[in-house]
């Protein structure tokens, strides 16, 4: 019996797109609108900009693109816009007030390139026509001609970096930042606290980074309650100072970004107790900052001491972070140290609290009228839905959609996040016994993309409550800046698709087949490290017969494909796959077909193995 492994060969034509069947381009997130048009813009350096717009934060981006490609920018005064010249691209707001929300239109002729937005929009536009323009090389860049009208379907994409379980480097985040501009995500949730480490300079309590920035040393492997744990004996630090905050808020907002700094409270807080002891249910006692994973039972008491301390950090961090959103965290406040506490159950007394639950509702409550009177508003996990939800907070939906939904019917703003839904990052993206230590769960990038944050039992009223979605990197596992970019990549491209693009102009074949391999060996050329996907067309399966016809296409543009039929696992001293293979496998007999990916930089993908089976 003739078998046939999925066929579908689409050769990858990098030098010039305009035959490509790919509907958008080339463009992640897929716009709203691509309608291709006849002929090619060549950019050369004889290309001019006619635009009137100074200190633009669009028009930076795209000098500094250019500058980055070594092309001289030459301009053209903007007087001269539409007096006959060609070869040119005008990058104007003229029209733009026409546009939806943060949308932009590009219309590439064979003699110009117009780009029209304003503010955001621009930006986006100006991202768009940097990726049409960086799938060529440097000196004949090749654009073919299109009409793009593009805006975002969710006011509010954004994309989390947990800094306390392990601390990257104020050069990682704006790179990090960067990406985010690339494709048009625009909120930048900064985890800066947790129990493993204080990472932000807060000058009124220089304990919480002189004391809670340092554990002694980190669990090694993965965190599970025995009592066998082993310890990598190293101390572990670091913060940002006040000066380097400004220094990154500056570099997000002109990229567009604005940044969620989330400094953690109730729970989630040992690092504090360990700096002022006096913020506890037990203030004689010693504690240390988080040396394992998980939560811990001693958490923030619910004391004048403890609100008139939050207040002074909270009143230090808006001072530094100009954007509405202070992200409080509110998940997983241990209540054994408040059930415990006398204080705390008298407190509830006197309050007229219903439980532990009502104590934590009316601990966030307070943070949340502090925070409101200085003009800005809180996000918090689901869990600040328990024992009733603050007046004006946003729910960020992280335990399912659940706390999501019922937030929106209750008419407040909420972010999906879902772990369940392939937005937890830190999830390991294949069942391969070959993917790195991971927190366990399971999001292939399929996953992700499939994931729509708007569910269905919501009425249409209600749905305008979702005012986005956003994926987390949580980094108990990932200790280097390299697997960020492995746990990351390709990933968060999903994510941006799902935030900016219409669901009906989704096309997983499309994203997955012609778009990232494209974008994957851009991001490599910028330095990117990324989990290399698996040949596209064959995967880890037994297929039975004994005809197989085997066409593969590398999952990263330029990338080899080596094969084994011997057993042996492939490496690039075995046969490259260069066009579709047919194999016979006799009655009563199997054959292994492995596969590596190796991109040209030599990042690697796992080894698929499939079992050709005639038995
Ligand atoms: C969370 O993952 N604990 C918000």
């Amino acid at each position: 019996m003739k078998y046939t492994i999925i066929i579908v060969l689409i050769l990858l034509n990098t030098s010039c797109i305009a035959q490509s069947p790919d509907p958008y381009m080339g463009i992640i997130p897929a716009p709203v609108s691509v309608k291709r048009t006849n002929g090619e813009f060549i950019y050369s350096h004889e290309t001019h900009v006619i635009s009137q717009l100074e200190n633009n934060r669009a028009m930076n981006a795209y000098l500094n693109f250019m500058h980055s490609r070594d092309m001289e920018t030459k301009k053209l005064s903007s007087a001269r816009e539409g007096g006959g010249y060609e070869n040119t691209i005008t990058i104007t707001e003229d029209g733009a007030d026409a546009l939806p929300a943060d949308g932009y239109k590009i219309s590439i002729t064979e003699k110009n390139i117009r780009i029209v937005g304003k503010g955001a929009g621009l930006f986006y536009g100006i991202q768009t026509f940097i990726q049409l323009i960086s799938q060529n090389n440097n000196y004949s860049m090749v654009i073919p001609c299109a009409e793009i009208e593009d805006y975002p379907r969710f006011p509010y994409r954004g994309l989390h970096l947990d800094v306390s379980r392990h601390f990257f480097s104020v050069a990682f985040v704006e790179k990090y930042i960067d990406l985010m501009a690339s494709y048009k995500l625009n909120n930048f949730h900064w985890h800066l606290t947790d129990d493993q480490g204080w990472r932000i300079e807060i000058r009124k309590y220089p304990k919480l980074t002189s004391v809670g920035s340092k554990r002694a040393q980190s669990r090694v492997g993965r965190y599970g309650p025995d009592s066998t744990a082993l310890f990598d004996n190293t101390p572990y630090g670091g913060f940002y100072t006040q000066d380097e905050i400004k220094e990154v808020v500056a570099y997000a907002t002109a990229r567009y970004i604005n940044i969620v700094p989330e400094i953690e409270m109730p729970g989630h807080s040992i690092e504090m107790l360990a700096a002022y002891p006096e913020l506890s249910c037990e203030p004689d006692k010693k504690y240390k900052v988080g040396e394992t994973w998980g939560g811990f039972d001693d958490v923030l008491c619910p004391s004048e001491t403890t609100f008139k301390f939050m207040e002074n950090v909270l009143t230090e961090v808006m001072e530094l972070f100009p954007g509405k959103y202070i992200h409080i965290g509110g998940d997983e406040c241990n209540k054994v140290a408040w059930k415990k506490s006398k204080y705390c159950q008298q407190f509830i007394k006197e309050h007229d609290l219903k439980d532990e639950e009502g104590l934590q509702s009316y601990f966030i409550r307070r943070i949340e009228k502090f925070v409101n009177s200085k003009g800005r508003s809180i996000i918090g996990w689901d869990e600040i839905l328990e024992g009733g939800v603050a007046p004006n907070a946003t729910i960020m939906s992280w335990r399912g959609e659940k706390g999501g939904i019922a937030a929106a019917q209750q008419n407040h703003h909420v972010i999906m996040t879902p772990g369940s839904g392939g937005l937890y990052f830190d999830h390991r993206q294949s069942k391969s016994d070959q993917e790195p230590l991971s927190i366990g769960g399971y999001a292939p990038l399929e996953k992700t993309y499939a994931y729509d944050p708007v569910p269905a039992v919501l009425s249409a009223e209600e749905q305008k409550n979702i005012i986005g979605v956003q994926a987390n990197v949580w980094t108990e596992y990932i200790t280097t800046e390299q697997k960020v970019g492995y746990m990351l990549l390709p990933r968060m491209l999903a994510l941006a698709e799902v935030a900016w693009t219409p669901p009906s102009n989704k096309n997983y074949e499309d994203f997955s087949e012609t778009r990232i391999p494209q974008q994957l060996a851009r991001l490599d050329a910028k330095g990117w490290d990324y989990r290399v996907p698996v040949a596209i067309g064959l995967k880890d399966s037994i297929v039975r017969g004994s005809e197989f016809n085997i066409e593969l296409k590398p999952s990263v543009a330029g990338a080899k494909i080596y094969y084994t039929i011997d057993g042996y696992l492939p490496r690039e001293t075995d046969m490259e796959y260069i066009k579709p293979l047919h194999l016979s496998v006799p009655a009563g007999k199997e054959m292994i077909f492995q596969t590596i990916v190796i991109a040209a930089s030599g990042k690697r993908s796992i080894v698929t193995k499939t079992v050709l089976s005639n038995k």
